[in-house]
């Protein structure tokens, strides 16, 4: 990657709803033995109840691992809601905030995702603040318009160190921006931070996310201001995801 001597590339598995206790064993354990000599940062976002056990078996690897959701409040009667200071408790780096399928199908708007942003960052665990349109917004010319508004509900208070840009349309569809595509919204967003911190801006991470596969990651990680991917489905395959990874060596 040309450009990463500035940015570290960052390359994250979102398992989502999936995995079991056998099953993510037999995928950390490919992971770790097929990352040697990778120069990115590799994590998985694994669902609460494995939580644990991904940390106990990336402990000894160069695998770092996060949440993929975490309440707005701090402790309390929030029956099912996990918080911020729990994953750090056992050692949490990173959370997802603000996924396409936590604002479309549990109603996430932008001034929640902005709360729970705010509660990770305040144990000092990164939040990756996904963002995205969709489909018809895309059509109507709104992308930028909706990509600057989700993220000036985070900038209001907080200057972000991770972003994954990931176009609704293009997740789980099989569906990818064009490298070009994401590119453009990449180096809009990394020049709409610029305005409030252009120091922060240059050492933004802002990965991609949405059908990233091992045929299409070089060419996306080849854009200038792709520093990375968030991959789905894709990462529930070692192979697949540890090719994936690969493709940042270039
Ligand atoms: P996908 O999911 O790679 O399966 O499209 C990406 C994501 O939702 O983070």
């Amino acid at each position: 990657m040309s450009h990463s001597s500035v940015r570290r590339p960052f390359i994250a598995g979102n398992w989502k709803m999936h995995g079991s206790v056998a099953s993510n064993a037999a995928l950390l354990a490919a992971l770790k033995a097929g990352l040697a000599g990778n120069a990115a940062e590799v994590a998985v976002f694994a669902p609460y109840p494995y939580l644990d056990q991904v940390a106990r078996l990336a402990a000894d690897s160069r695998l770092v691992w996060g949440a993929q959701d975490v309440s707005r409040h701090d402790m309390g009667a929030y029956t099912g809601e996990v918080s911020a200071a729990m994953l750090r408790d056992f050692g949490c780096r990173y959370a997802l905030v603000g996924h396409s399928e936590r604002r479309g199908l549990h109603g996430e708007s932008d001034a929640l995702v902005a709360e729970k942003f705010s509660a990770l960052a305040a144990v000092g665990i990164v939040p990756a603040l996904c963002l995205g349109e969709t489909l018809a917004e895309r059509q109507a010319g709104e992308t930028l318009s909706v990509v600057f508004r989700q993220l000036d509900a985070v900038l209001a208070s907080h200057v972000p160190a991770l972003l994954a840009y990931e176009p609704v349309w293009a997740i789980g569809t099989g569906l990818t921006a064009s490298p070009e595509e994401a590119q453009a919204v990449h180096l809009a967003l990394r020049a709409h931070v610029a305005k409030q911190d252009a120091a922060a801006a240059i050492g933004l991470r802002i990965v991609y996310g949405g059908s990233v596969k091992a045929g299409n990651a070089a060419a996306l990680f080849a854009m200038p201001d792709i520093d990375g991917a968030l991959v789905g489905g894709a990462a529930l395959n070692a192979d697949e995801f540890l090719a994936i990874c690969r493709a940042t060596n270039v």
